[in-house]
């Protein structure tokens, strides 16, 4: 089969969010998607309505035996099922998108053959599809075997994302990285939100209230960069202020100030990369964290 990347036949099994965008963001870059299946069929025909010459297929060996390239863009938790039911031929490229599977997953399809590999944007896809080409300007990381590394790329690069080579063995950190700028910021936003709830406000009224805040420390993240953009009574070595909060805290709920505490102690190391405060105030305010913890 031909591995050219113009001339390639490409295949979705899964038409839900990352299906749907890659799959549409590939056929406005002038590559040939062909072939969909999903769960349900009712999935599968919206993600074809959206492309051109884009034909739905019973299962997924259907997709398999017209495509060159077949993308699994199905759950996490379906890969490993989708990639051992389906029957794979000899030089095809399998390929997944998940952030926290390796290409190892795929040992079906590469047992038959196939070249493996994992394609994953690191960005949030939301289902309303209004990102004309959500790939540009991201990064996607790739988990390939030769030839089909250079393939991922040059469909990446089409699409106008950095690329990086991701080992399998760093795939674990990896996705842990993404979870701790995803993931937990939503889980910080609930936390300070519960906050304002303890006060007497609202949900929406925290939010509202909060959102600036937020989009301000992505901004300073953006323009100053690590360590600079940290500001707060770390970054000026205000002592009094974090003894009250953790008092504050420690009576509302203990787990609230073990986190308060925990994230502390790594704004001591970038207030002291930032040069804001000095050694001895890094002692103290590690003293302070250190002392409530222990008082528990
Ligand atoms: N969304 C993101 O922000 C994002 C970002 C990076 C990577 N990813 C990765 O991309 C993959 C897809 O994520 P997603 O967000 O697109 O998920 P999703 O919106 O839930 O879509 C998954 C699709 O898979 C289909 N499906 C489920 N079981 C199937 C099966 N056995 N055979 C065929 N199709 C099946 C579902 O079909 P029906 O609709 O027919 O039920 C659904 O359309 C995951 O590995 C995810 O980790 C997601």
């Amino acid at each position: 089969m031909s591995i050219e990347n113009d001339k390639l036949n490409i295949g979705f099994i899964g038409a839900g969010k990352v299906g749907r965008a890659l799959g549409g963001a590939l056929h406005n870059k002038g590559y040939q998607v062909s072939a969909v299946c999903s769960r349900t069929k009712q999935s599968a025909s919206f993600m074809a309505a959206l492309i051109p010459g884009c034909h739905v297929f019973e299962n997924s060996s259907q997709v398999a035996s017209t495509c060159d390239l077949v993308f699994v863009t199905t759950p996490d938790g379906v890969i490993l099922d989708v990639a051992e039911t389906t029957s794979w031929t000899s030089g095809q490229m399998v390929v997944h998108t998940s952030g926290a599977d390796s290409r190892e997953i795929l040992e079906a399809a590469a047992s038959a053959g196939a070249l493996t590999g994992v394609f994953h944007p690191l960005a949030t896809i939301s289902s309303t599809g209004n990102v004309a080409n959500p790939f540009d300007g991201i990064t996607v990381t790739i988990e390939a075997e030769f030839p089909l590394l250079q393939t991922l790329e040059n469909l990446s690069h089409a699409l106008g994302a950095q690329t990086l080579r991701l080992r399998q063995e760093d795939r674990a950190l990896y996705h842990a990285s993404a979870v701790f700028v995803s993931n937990y910021v939503c889980a910080l936003a609930d936390i300070a939100c519960g906050l304002w709830e303890e006060m007497g406000f609202d949900r929406k009224q925290a939010e509202k209230a909060l959102l600036p805040l937020l989009q301000g420390a992505v901004h300073n993240i953006k323009t100053a960069g690590l360590p600079d953009c940290l500001t707060g009574p770390i970054s000026r070595g205000d002592t009094g202020t974090l003894v009250k909060h953790i008092d504050a805290l420690e009576k509302l709920c203990d787990p609230l100030s073990s986190t308060y505490r925990t994230l502390g102690m790594h704004t001591v190391d970038i207030a002291m990369k930032k040069g804001s405060i000095t050694t001895e105030q890094a002692h103290d305010i590690t003293s302070i964290l250190i002392k409530q913890e222990n008082q528990k």
